[in-house]
This record gives structure tokens, sequence and C-alpha cells, in this order.
């Protein structure tokens, strides 16, 4: 099946924001498309272990959930949105329940609730440590159900707008600005294809693919941030990208996650000598929040010189193999039995707060344009995300947010404008392949060198001034190229990795995930840090 040329709502992702959003503006009756760059469930969804934050047992409250978030997120959350996020967590876990996810549960049939950094009580809900691709498999039966078309290894390239399109010489009724389609590549085509729709989401994910080592998939490479960014929106806290503690450390660089929930059920972080050291460096020890976990690994690694530390899992009382089978087989095939040898672990780029600012109703300063999930930036996660907390978000958001983006369509009068068709270079990509992942290797290393988990403003400035450097050798490159995968995917990295830089070195103190030797305190008033659209 083909995509049709125009559509009420375009999605651009199959993860859970995306795949939830699609799934209540198709009940509404209106004609929805998902596009999705690779194979549906491939998302960073896909692959989420420790499970989905909400309150639902007796011994635990709202007010403790909040509380946890806003101290996670270092005085940087609007705790209204916390507040209005966190109390509607139980229904919007109903609604999976409904779908066919089956949490886990305890032998006496109450639910299992996992532990995780920074929270006071136990409320995870989890299945296993698979809960990412439960969710992700209720929810494409569910749209399939629903008869919602999904495109596979369609690529949204770029955003089309009132204002590009005017420069361009289209008439186009009014004076403000406001969306009016996407230009896709076609992966299996091999070709650029227009689509219009006075309403598009984007459900594009996180940007992971900027580090050199990361838990995200290879989608995560924030180009929902860099199409929006180049539509003329600012973006909001790009500096605080959270570094997960524990990931398995392979030689190869392959980072896989071990998930929190780990800690949770007792293991210990311990150094070379077999010694726990968190309890140094934070009153909660293990279960500290993750900035404090992750730059205390860091400390300890620098000083004794281990290139990694370990995870003390032979001393847990829990069964491993049946609450962690994932972690369990993926550590077995690394080499390492977690029930007789402690697992080395590094710390990882693993989630992107900041992104597209947005209200709770997933709107975007441009009109028609929506955004939610680890894309948008809504003020629940402040300058560091309390774990488990963005499942959630993303299901209470797309909840919301398909009730306004419905009021809109409704408002609409159904007429599509004829949009300008996409021109492209001459230039074979494949061409310069070399070039490309050149660049793509030092855009990752310098990122993972100088914009870490401990900046200071020198590194920020090396690694804005190589950035720039291989923007301009991409720009001119992508603006002569035929466009394919590659080279779409390599430009949103470095523009991306050029707005993160811009926003840490805006910041001029340490707050969360933003730890910097120039600023180590925080400032006197916390207050969101906003960035320009790149000038491209
Ligand atoms: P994603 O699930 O990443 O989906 C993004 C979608 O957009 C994908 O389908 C992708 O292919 C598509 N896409 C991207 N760009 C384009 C484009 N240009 N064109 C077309 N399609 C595009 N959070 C928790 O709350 N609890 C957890 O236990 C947890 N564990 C995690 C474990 C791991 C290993 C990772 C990586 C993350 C974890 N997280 C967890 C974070 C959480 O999984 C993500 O924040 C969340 O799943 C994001 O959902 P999303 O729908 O916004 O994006
Ligand atoms: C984990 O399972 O440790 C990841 C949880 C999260 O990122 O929220």
């Amino acid at each position: 099946m083909k995509p049709k040329s125009e559509y009420d709502l375009i999605i651009v992702g199959s993860g859970i924001a995306g795949l939830s959003f699609a799934l209540n503006v198709a009940k509404a009756g209106y004609r929805v498309a998902i596009f999705t760059k690779k194979d549906k469930a491939e998302s960073n969804t896909n692959y989420a272990q420790g499970g989905i934050a909400a309150v639902t047992s007796a011994g635990d409250d709202l007010d403790k959930h909040v509380e946890d978030t806003l101290e996670a997120g270092d005085g940087l959350c609007d705790p209204e949105v916390v507040r209005e996020i966190m109390k509607e967590g139980p229904d919007r876990i109903q609604d999976l329940v409904d779908l066919g996810v089956s949490f886990s549960s305890l032998g006496d049939g109450r639910i299992s609730l996992g532990k995780e950094g920074g929270h006071s009580k136990r409320r995870v809900l989890h299945v296993k440590d698979v809960t990412g691709k439960a969710i992700e498999d209720a929810l494409l039966t569910a749209i399939a159900k629903e008869g919602v078309d999904l495109f596979e290894h369609y690529f949204a390239i770029d955003l089309i707008t009132a204002k590009k399109v005017r420069k361009l010489g289209f008439e186009v009724e009014g004076e403000e600005d406001r969306v009016l389609g996407l230009y896709f590549y076609d992966g299996v085509e091999k070709q650029v294809q227009t689509i219009s729709s006075p309403a598009v989401l984007l459900a594009t994910g996180g940007a992971g693919q900027t580090y050199l080592y990361t838990t995200n998939p290879s989608i995560a490479t924030g180009d929902g941030v860099a199409m929006a960014s180049r539509a003329g929106l600012s973006m909001t806290n790009l500096e605080f990208i959270q570094f997960h503690p524990t990931t398995f450390h392979s030689l190869n660089g392959d980072r896989f996650l071990i998930t929190e929930a780990v800690r949770g059920e007792g293991a210990k972080l311990i150094d070379g000598k077999g010694q726990a050291f968190l309890k140094k460096y934070h009153p909660l020890a293990d279960l500290a929040p993750r900035d404090v976990v992750a730059r205390a690994i860091d400390r300890e690694m620098k000083r004794s010189g281990a290139p990694f530390v370990r995870l003390d899992t032979p001393s847990m009382e829990v069964n491993f193999p049946d609450r962690f089978p994932n972690v369990f087989k993926n550590c077995l095939t690394r080499g390492v039995n977690p029930t007789e040898n402690p697992i080395p672990v590094v710390p990882a780029a693993h989630y992107s707060c900041g992104g597209i600012p947005t209200g709770l109703d997933c709107s975007t300063q441009l009109s028609g344009l929506y955004a939610c999930g680890e894309v948008a930036c809504t003020g629940l996660h402040g300058a560091n995300r309390l774990a488990s907390n963005s499942l959630l978000e993303a299901v209470v958001l797309a909840h919301r947010g398909s009730d306004a983006v419905c009021n809109f369509l409704e408002g609409q009068n159904g007429h599509h404008i004829k949009l300008p068709e996409w021109l492209d270079g001459d230039v074979p990509a494949s061409d310069e392949r070399v070039v490309l992942s050149h660049n793509l290797d030092e855009l990752k290393r310098t990122m993972w060198d100088y914009v870490g988990i401990v900046r200071s403003t020198k590194r920020l400035e090396r690694a804005q001034s190589r950035i720039r450097n291989l923007g301009r050798e991409i720009n001119e490159y992508y603006w002569n190229a035929k466009v394919d995968l590659p080279l779409l995917e390599v430009r949103n990295l470095i523009c991306v990795s050029e707005l993160i830089v811009r926003s840490a070195l805006q910041r001029k103190e340490s707050r969360g995930l933003h730890y910097t030797l120039d600023y180590p305190d925080l400032a006197p008033q916390a207050k969101n840090v906003l960035v320009q659209p790149l000038n491209r």
C-alpha cells in the first residue's frame, strides 16, 4: 500500500507516543497515517526495561510521586505539569491493561512494583524486564485493528510550512505561519514524496545517537528536534542529556542497558576492590537520582583509571533469571553470568530531557504542529528525569493531545494547498559515503569527549567549533546531493548536536544533568534555556 497525498493528521514515529496518539484520533474518525523510518517496532519504546511509574498501591500517594519527580528535576520541573501528568497515570495504565498489556504480578495476585533511582516508593509497573516491547506490541495490534495506515521505511525529511512555501512564491491564505505537510524519503522506492496535512505530530523520540556510547537504538537521531528547528522553532533545555549509570561494558562499544530495577532489587555498585561506593555520594546510595549515580561512577573510574565499575548481582536475593530474563540472557551472550559474577558497567547517553517546548495538549509554537514523547519538553522532567516517568508522560499526553488535535481539525475546512515538489541535487549521495561515516564518527566522539557527564566552557567551545565545521560540510553536500537515509540522519545528528552544545553554553550553572567545572553551583534562580533555531 502506498500513502495518499493528503491526510487529516500525519504522525511521524511509531513508538509509544505516536501509536497512542494515532489510536485516539483514528477512533474519532479522522484520516490518520503513521510514518516510521525503519521497521514499525524499532523505537526506544521497544527497548524500555524498567517499566512505567504510576501511583497504584495503597502505600503510595500522588504527593509522593510528585515530590520525587520535583526532587530529581532539581528545581526545573513545572509543578503543575508534574501533578497533572501523575494524576492521570492510573487511568492511562488501565488503558494499557485494556489493550492487553499484562503487567507482572506477585504470587498473591497483587501487581509487582519495581523500584528505581529517586523513587521513595515501589511504584514501577513492569512486564518482567521487557515492558517496552509488551507495550509496543499491544499498541501495534490495536492500531492495526483500528485500521490506521502505517508506512514503514518512510523518513520524514522536513516540515512544509506556510512561511517556506510563500518564500517560494506559492499563495497561502492568511498571514500566519502554520504547518502544511511534510517531505518523506521513501526508503524502498528511493524517492521523495510530498504529503499534505493541516496537522502533524512529531513523535520521533530521542537523540542518543549523537553520542559515541548510548543505550538508544539506531533510530534515535534527533530528527524531530532538527526538523522543528529548521521550521523556525526554538528548543528548550537540550543540555539535559541523561546518562544511564549502568550499561554493560563491551569492548566493541555496544552498550546494553542493565535496568535500574536491578539496583531496586538490591544490587550495589562496587569498585575494583569490591567496595560499595555510592554511600559516599548520596544518602540514597545506589538508588540516588541518575545524575548523581552517573557522576559518581565517572569520578570513581577517573580516580582508579579502571574502564568500568561493577554491579554486584551475585549477592542479590532475587531470582535473577526469573525477574530479569532479558538482562540475564544478554549478559550471558556477552560472557557474564550475573548470578555468579558481577556485571561490568559504565554510563551511556540515554534520554533527552529537553526538546520541542509543548503545552499539556502537545501543541507547539507553530500552528498545526504537535509534539509528544521524548522529542517534546513539557516541563515534567526539569533538569533530570525521574526513572520510568517517560512512558507515563507519553501515554498521558498522547491522550490529552489527541483531544486537542481533534478540536483543531474540527475547525479546519478540509482544503489542502498544492505544495511545491521536492527538488533533488545531482550528486548521488553514495559517492560521499566515506565522508559521511567519517563525519559521524567525529561527531559522536566529540559529543562523548566534550559534551559528556562533566563539562567545561572550554570543552563545549571546542565541541562547538568542530560541530560547526561538520555542519558547514554536510550542508554544502546536502544541497548538491540526491538524498538518502545516511545523509539525512547525519545532517540531523549534526544539527541537534550543535543545538545541544549551544544550550549547554547558555546555562551558566550546574543543575541536574548539566554539570560544568566552570560554574559548579546552582544559579540563584532556576530558568529554562531556550535555543533559537539554527540559521540554515
Ligand atoms: P520512540 O519510542 O523512540 O519512537 C520514535 C519513533 O519515531 C520510532 O518509530 C522511529 O523510527 C521514528 N522516527 C524517528 N525519526 C523519524 C523520521 N525522521 N521519520 C520517520 N520516523 C522517524 N522510559 C521509561 O519510562 N521506562 C523505562 O523502563 C525505560 N527504559 C528504557 C530503556 C532503554 C534501553 C531506552 C533506550 C529508553 C528507555 N526509556 C524508558 C525511555 C523511553 O523508552 C523513551 O523515552 C520512550 O519510549 C520514547 O517514546 P517515543 O514514542 O517518544 O519515541
Ligand atoms: C531502566 O530500566 O533503568 C530505564 C528506566 C528509564 O529510563 O526510565
